[in-house]
């Protein structure tokens, strides 16, 4: 009999939505339910995609600079991690993925849409999330958990506030174009209830999936 292949589940939202905190709930969750890993971007689970995350967060890059370095750590990712497990019939939840960088760099940074989709699929070539779960979150509570959490002291300056706006706006702009595969949370509840409401999605999504293989 053939092997079920894994499904690839991107988690998207701007910063401080919750993603990270979620999707090690629901990993805890399910991993012995179900055949899971998990991972993120910039990022990843080797010393390389590793290495270019930190330089990617730790300096102040031109947005040129910054998307091919995104584009080229998630190359790494997919190619060594993200497809080899998905062919052994492994599901990832990716905390963040393509589309972070269609809003961030694409929107926010106007780099521009287009432009962005065809420097990641020189790598990519067409390769997609089969699921994105979105947080949506207004950018008011997302800045106040942040700071709640001192994770950063510029967040109130004009210029990061604009630029938010663009990358809300973009996810906008990028979930209309993606209805089918796109799945919307409401990440301003409790983080007790957005667990359950995407452990709950997630179940479906999985069991459905193995199930017809
Ligand atoms: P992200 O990965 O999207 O940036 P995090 O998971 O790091 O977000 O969460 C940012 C901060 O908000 C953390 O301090 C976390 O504990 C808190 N947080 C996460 N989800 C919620 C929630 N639903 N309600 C209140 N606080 C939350
Ligand atoms: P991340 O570690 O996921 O931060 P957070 O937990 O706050 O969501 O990502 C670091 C930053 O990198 C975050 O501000 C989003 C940004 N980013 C991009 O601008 N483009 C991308 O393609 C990715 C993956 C992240």
């Amino acid at each position: 009999m053939k092997k079920s292949k894994g499904l690839l589940i991107a988690f998207e939202g701007i910063d401080g939505s919750g993603k990270s905190t979620i999707i090690n709930n629901v990993y805890n969750l399910l991993s012995s339910k179900f055949n899971l890993l998990k991972t993120r971007e910039p990022g990843g689970k080797s010393d390389v995609c590793e290495s270019i995350r930190n330089v990617i967060v730790n300096n102040k890059l031109d947005s040129k600079t910054e998307v091919l370095l995104l584009a080229a750590c998630r190359n790494e990712h997919v190619k060594t991690f993200i497809k080899p497990n998905i062919e052994n019939g492994i599901s990832i939840l990716c905390d963040r993925f393509l589309d972070s960088s269609l809003s961030y760099q694409g929107y926010g940074r106007k780099i521009g849409y287009k432009e962005v989709e065809k420097i990641n699929d020189f790598g990519l070539d067409g390769f997609r999330p089969d699921y994105t779960i979105y947080f949506d979150i207004d950018f008011d509570t997302s800045i106040k958990r942040i700071s709640d959490n001192k994770r950063e002291n510029n967040l109130f300056d004009e210029e990061f506030k604009k630029m938010y706006s663009l990358v809300l706006e973009g996810y906008r702009k990028i979930i209309k174009k993606n209805k089918k595969s796109y799945i919307i949370v409401d990440a301003s509840k409790s983080i007790e209830d957005v667990t359950n409401n995407v452990k709950e999605i997630l179940e479906k999504i999985l069991t459905e999936h193995y199930e017809n293989q």
